[in-house]
């Protein structure tokens, strides 16, 4: 009698754990995402990227980063003291494919804040790269990256 009601409280156990598995989105649209992350360096040259002399480039403290979508501004982050920054995303409200296609990174900081010989009218723009996720804990985190800022005249 036990044996018979355990074997029917496998067989429960059995039947709901294949709706669960397959409810899972993870199974139609690759990994799961838990988090998106968008992070990188700024540095305090003419377009914002590190220059010939590698880590010894002065890098862009203090400059406010905004992720822009479509024209509008959905996230901002402000560079430390090592020039980075960092903006963290709900991919329940962000797809990776619309960030890579549709999003950039403005920076409206003047150059001439970090360094007085660099422009002090326009800023920096960068497209984003992913470069892959990492699992953090239980969290699949993934990571895009500026794929190379530009100096833009135009930006305000
Ligand atoms: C790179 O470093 C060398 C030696 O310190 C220096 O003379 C040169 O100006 C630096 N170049 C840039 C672009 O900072
Ligand atoms: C900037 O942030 C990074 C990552 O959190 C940290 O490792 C670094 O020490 C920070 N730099 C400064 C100057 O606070
Ligand atoms: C400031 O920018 C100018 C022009 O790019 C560069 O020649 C100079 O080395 C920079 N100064 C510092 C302290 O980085």
């Amino acid at each position: 009698m036990a044996l018979k009601s355990l074997l029917l409280f496998s067989l429960l156990i059995a039947g709901t754990a294949v709706p669960l598995a397959e409810a899972q989105p993870g199974g139609i649209l690759g990994p799961l995402l838990g988090l998106l992350r968008i992070q990188g360096i700024l540095y305090c040259t003419p377009n914002g990227n590190i220059g010939v002399n590698a880590t010894a480039t002065p890098v862009f403290p203090n400059a406010l980063v905004q992720l822009q979508c479509g024209g509008n501004v959905v996230s901002t982050a402000t560079t430390n003291g090592s020039g980075l920054f960092s903006i963290l995303l709900d991919p329940v409200n962000f797809l990776l494919s619309t960030l890579v296609s549709g999003c950039k990174l403005v920076v409206n900081t003047p150059l001439a804040s970090c360094n007085a010989s660099l422009p002090s009218v326009g800023g920096l723009v960068s497209n984003l790269q992913f470069i892959g996720s990492t699992l953090t804990g239980l969290l699949n985190v993934g990571t895009l990256i500026p794929s190379g800022f530009q100096f833009n005249a135009n930006v305000n």
